[in-house]
């Protein structure tokens, strides 16, 4: 396909979905106004497909590192019940008014957890086992990240990590320099030998991978 019925593909499922709401449709201006780096927000087609695992799961326990608009945490918390809890967690103190401006919006306002510092540090201290957790924080470390969370997540829980595509760079031969494409690369490559998972990439996006665990 090319790139300008991509672009039009991408429209017509944007048209053809559930709407993104005033709420986050808000936020997104905001973020393109006043952060940088807002094409790292999950966005409209993610966030819905983040919502809708919620529906499909009805997740308890909800863990997602990397918040930085607090985006995908609203889409997690649109979709699910209504005692979910969900910790989320940004290293970016610079973030956090952000953060809080829109979590303080939501309906599970009260049930949402959000630790600011380092994901390493953080997720040993939160003494739960998770349905699900979406890892979207420093591409370097995603195997850090799931084997930390590894034990943390019950049997048949989902993982979600994003940007495994990584701009299609996971078929470049990554520079040594380039520590966040060989993060990723190592990371695929752990998955698809980890025989205790299920996993399928989907192509939306910058690449979703579900991980689903025995
Ligand atoms: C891609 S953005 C997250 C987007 C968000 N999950 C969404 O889908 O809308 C990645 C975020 O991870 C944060 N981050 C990077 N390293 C981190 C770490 N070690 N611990 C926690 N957060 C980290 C960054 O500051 C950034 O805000």
């Amino acid at each position: 396909m090319n790139i300008d019925k991509n672009e039009d593909i991408e429209q017509y499922i944007l048209s053809h979905i559930d709407e993104e709401g005033d709420l986050l449709r808000q936020l997104n201006r905001d973020a393109h106004v006043n952060l940088l780096k807002p094409r790292m927000l999950s966005g409209h087609l993610q966030g819905r497909m983040l919502k809708m695992f919620c529906r499909m799961m009805q997740p308890k326990y909800i863990l997602e590192l990397g918040t930085y608009t607090a985006y995908a945490t609203l889409c997690l918390a649109e979709g699910a019940v209504d005692e979910a809890e969900i910790h989320t967690i940004e290293v970016n103190d610079e973030l956090e008014d952000f953060i809080l401006k829109y979590l303080y919006k939501t309906k599970l306002k009260d049930n949402i957890h959000l630790h600011i510092g380092d994901a390493m540090t953080i997720i040993p201290r939160i003494d739960r086992i998770f349905d699900l957790v979406f890892i979207d924080a420093n591409k370097r470390h995603y195997i850090e990240y799931y084997n930390m969370i590894f034990d943390k997540v019950r049997s048949g829980g989902l993982i979600i990590a994003d940007n495994t595509l990584w701009d299609g760079h996971v078929l470049d031969v990554a520079k040594p320099s380039d520590k966040q494409t060989i993060g990723i690369q190592e990371f695929n490559d752990l998955i698809a030998r980890d025989d205790r998972v299920e996993k399928v990439i989907l192509p939306v996006r910058d690449g979703l991978t579900l991980i689903w665990k025995k």
